[in-house]
This record gives C-alpha cells, structure tokens and sequence, in this order.
C-alpha cells in the first residue's frame, strides 16, 4: 500500500537526539509518518510509548504517524528485513536519516578493536543500510539522505589550535565521523543525477547517552546542550527548511550555516 506521507526512517531513534527529532518531526506536521529505528524493538516501542502518554511534551502534540522498526545497523539480515518492511508497506522512502552512532568507552583502551567497532557502526553501517534502501529512495519524488555526524570529525578543525575542543582526543571517533563526511561527500556526488539531496549534519554537543550514564553527568556539568535543539534543527533539515546550507560544502551545522569538512 503506497503511502501519501512523507516517509522517515531515523536509525537509533529510540534515544537522543533520533528520538528528539521523532517529537520534532511529529509536532511539526501530519503529513509524515516516521519510522522510528531501533535495534531492540522493547526499546523502541517503549521510547514510543513515553512520548506518545506525555502529558507536557515541550513543542505541543504528535501529529504525524509513528512507528517502529527494528534496524540493528551492523546487522545485514536486520537492515534487508528493515528495508523489505518498508517496501511492503509504503513501496518507497522518502527521507532516510542515518543517526545510529556510538563512542566505544571500555576500562580497557584498545586501539584497534575500538576502531574497529567504532567503523562498524559509524561508518559501515550507514554505508550498508543506504545502499539497502537507496532502491526505495529513488522511488521518492524528494529523496533525502542525512547522515549524522560530528563537528569532531572535521579534518579542518582538528588542526584549529583555536577550536575548543582541540585538546579532546577521542581518536577513534573524529576517524569515525571523518570517514562518515566522506560517504556523505560520496553519495552527495553519486546521487545528484537522480535528485537525492545529501548531506552530514553536526549536532553540537548534547546531553546524551552517548557516553554512557557517567558521560551524561558529564555532559551536563560540560554545559552540553539539550537534545531538543539538535532534534528541532534535524528536523529542520529532514523537512527541506536547511536546503540553502545542505547545498554548501561542509557539515550542516546544528546552529545555521556549515562547518569545515
Ligand atoms: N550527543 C552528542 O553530543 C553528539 C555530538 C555529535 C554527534 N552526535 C551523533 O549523534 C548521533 C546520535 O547520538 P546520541 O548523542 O543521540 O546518542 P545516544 O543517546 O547514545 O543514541 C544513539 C542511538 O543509536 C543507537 N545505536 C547504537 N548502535 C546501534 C546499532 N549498531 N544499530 C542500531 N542502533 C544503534 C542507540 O541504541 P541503543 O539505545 O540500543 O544503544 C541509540 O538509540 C550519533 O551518530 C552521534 O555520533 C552526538
């Protein structure tokens, strides 16, 4: 059955800054129904249920069609099940947002296995799950791709003896969210002839599990950001309102404009 809404799938959308954005999404419009991506679907049905019984959402009501898809991104069986869900049900995809992503934090530092698993998520994963549904993107009349990444990945900026963060190290993730751009870069340049805006999109730094519980403390006493706003600003560019930005070269920023790849 074909569907007349925009349709969104968001991976990792069960918290943070996916899952901000779902609330953004569903109070902006009822024009959309958003897939709502969860590698454990208990999370992402729970996740749904919070904000669907909130009595004082921030933003007003969901307008839009939710629902919940299970998509473990470094799982190839989980991402075709995902995508043939998809198929069956809404035979396109209009808006795919690869927003999964981790830091690895073990007692144990261990170079390579972090990088390793870091890949596998950040970078391999949004390569094997748009290549899944790139076929029902591009039976879109408006395809879209966001890939979310980071600010620390910014070749430009890790050489910025200016930039706040310089003296963070977290090596494997700046690798990481680097090679994302790329991809980002790629399918930008790859997909063009058939109409599919591309981009990466940096969402500052939020209070997020990201980091795991302590990391979120941290994160707070850090002066991070609310999820929201990344959240609303994801929207913003899920919904085409950042168009005049995701046409620059560099990383959609969180706060307007772009920053260095
Ligand atoms: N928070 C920040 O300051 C910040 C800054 C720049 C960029 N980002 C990027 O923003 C994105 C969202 O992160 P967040 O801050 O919202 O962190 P978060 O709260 O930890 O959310 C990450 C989401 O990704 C999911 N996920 C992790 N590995 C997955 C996998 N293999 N398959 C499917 N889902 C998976 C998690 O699911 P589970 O709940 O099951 O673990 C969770 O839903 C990430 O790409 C991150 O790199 C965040």
């Amino acid at each position: 059955m074909a569907s007349d809404k925009t349709v969104i799938l968001i991976t990792g959308a069960n918290g943070g800054i996916g899952l901000e954005a779902v609330v953004a999404l569903a109070q902006a419009s009822a024009c959309l129904h958003i897939l709502l991506g969860a590698r454990s679907l208990e999370k992402g049905q729970k996740a749904l249920d919070e904000i669907r019984s909130s009595p004082s959402l921030p933003g007003g009501e969901l307008k839009s069609a939710i629902s919940v898809v299970q998509i473990e991104v470094t799982d190839q069986a989980s991402i075709l099940a995902a995508r043939d869900h998809v198929a069956a049900t809404f035979a396109r995809l209009d808006v795919l947002v690869n927003n999964a992503g981790i830091i690895v934090i073990k007692p144990e530092y261990d170079t390579l296995a972090d990088a390793r698993e870091t890949f596998e998520t950040n970078v391999f994963g949004p390569l094997a799950v748009t290549e899944a549904f790139e076929p029902l993107l591009r039976k879109s009349s408006s395809p879209r791709v966001v890939h979310v990444s980071s600010e620390q990945g910014s070749v430009s900026l890790r050489l910025d003896p200016a930039y706040p963060s310089v003296n963070v190290r977290g090596d494997t993730y700046r690798m990481s969210k680097a090679a994302l751009n790329m991809l980002a870069a790629c399918h930008r340049h790859n997909f063009a002839d058939w109409g599919c805006k591309v981009c990466a999109f940096n969402p500052g730094f939020c209070v997020t599990n990201l980091t795991g519980p302590r990391g979120r403390e941290m994160r707070i006493k850090g002066g991070a950001r609310p999820a929201r706003d990344a959240g609303l600003a994801l929207a913003e560019v899920v919904l085409g309102k950042r168009d005049e930005d995701v046409e620059k070269s560099g990383i959609v920023d969180v706060d307007g404009g772009v920053k260095p790849w």
